[in-house]
């Protein structure tokens, strides 16, 4: 009898990731609005984040990562087929950050397109570019999640400029004889779209001198009802991709949560009963990045050898819209 033929997974060839060199600690913070290290240590889990330098955009990092990842995935640019850059901050709202990025990196015949879904980004650009080579549309992808959140933080609003910070992420996805995706879920709720947004600068709101007078081009959040979204949302999404491919929560190496907050992540351990142990935290050191925190823990994870070959992981994030999702893969 003939053996029976392995549905064909996709894969991560390559990650990368890149910073800006530039710290901003708490103390840095207090210097700035009225906060203090240990509010800010004790609430979210942050000791410091990187900013970009004025002129420095979100595709100067998206290039720096993507760049790494094709790297590590031993691919050249001419031979990239897609790119799919998520992000909340654009370079402009057209035309895509990601054709800014193939540009710079020479990926002549690579089809690129932004994609939005905030903090859940990555996961996002990862499950959709699955599907494009699942089809057989491409043979590979480079998706990279990236972000200056900096140019639209108030840095008036202590409730917000204490959690963010700049950076990217990047992988290289391609179908793999071993190992790759084995489920993933995505879930979306606009109800609570104006838990977490920025006005202006888009159609409702263009740019004139009363929407910058407003404040209307900065990030505008309720926290204490995101965090109630984001736990619960993450929580279920994470037990639906293990329930999907009847993984135990005891089989899984690493979970790789979005880095948003300590508590958040520490809430949706418990109540999906999730060992602490196993769940990757790096927001100590670079904030809520966005679009680019799940590559970004992913790479560090990989990097401190607490994934290997072998190993089930779960990636979760949650996001602006609001968005989640999540993936589960074998490394
Ligand atoms: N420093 C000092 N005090 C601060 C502060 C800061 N940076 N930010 C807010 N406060 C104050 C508030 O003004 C408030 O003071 P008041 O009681 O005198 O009004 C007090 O701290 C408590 O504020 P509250 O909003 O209830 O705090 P919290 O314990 O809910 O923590 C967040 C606030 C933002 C840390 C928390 O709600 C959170 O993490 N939310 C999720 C945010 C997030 O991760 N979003 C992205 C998801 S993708």
């Amino acid at each position: 009898m003939a053996a029976a033929r392995r549905t064909k997974r996709i894969g991560i060839l390559g990650l990368g990731m890149y910073v800006p060199p530039k710290v901003l600690t708490n103390a840095d913070l207090e210097k700035i609005v009225e906060t203090s290290d240990e509010w800010i240590r004790t609430r979210t889990g942050i000791r410091e984040r990187r900013v970009a330098d004025p002129g420095t955009t979100t595709s100067d990092l998206a290039f720096e990562a993507g760049q790494r990842a094709l790297r590590q995935a031993r691919l050249q640019p001419k031979d990239v087929e897609l790119i799919i850059v998520a992000t909340t901050t654009p370079d402009m709202l057209f035309p895509s950050t990601s054709c800014l990025v193939q540009q710079r990196l020479g990926a002549t015949k690579a089809v690129c397109f932004d994609l939005s879904a905030a903090c859940s980004g990555s996961v996002f650009g990862m499950v959709t570019a699955q599907q494009y080579l699942l089809s057989g549309r491409y043979r590979n992808a480079l998706v990279i999640g990236a972000e200056v959140l900096s140019g639209f933080i108030d840095w008036t609003d202590r409730s917000t400029c204490v959690l963010f910070g700049d950076g990217a992420g990047a992988c290289v996805m391609a179908p793999v004889s071993r190992g790759g995706i084995l489920a993933t879920d995505m879930g979306s709720d606009g109800r609570a779209a104006e838990l977490l947004y920025m006005p202006g600068g888009g159609s409702k709101y263009p740019p004139s001198h009363r929407s910058v007078e407003q404040r209307l081009h900065f990030l505008r959040m309720n926290g204490t009802e995101v965090f109630k979204h984001a736990v619960r949302h993450m929580a279920d999404s994470a037990g639906h991709v293990l329930k999907a491919a009847k993984v135990k929560r005891e089989q899984v190496a690493c979970f790789i949560p979005h880095q948003a907050n300590t508590r958040i992540i520490e809430a949706v351990a418990k109540y999906a009963k999730l060992p602490i142990e196993k769940v990757f935290m790096n927001l100590q050191r670079y904030g809520n990045t966005s679009a680019a925190s799940t590559l970004i823990a992913l790479y560090e994870a990989v990097e401190e050898e607490r994934i290997r070959r072998g190993d089930y992981v779960v990636m979760v994030a949650f996001g602006a819209g609001m968005t989640w999702g999540s993936i589960l893969l074998q490394w």
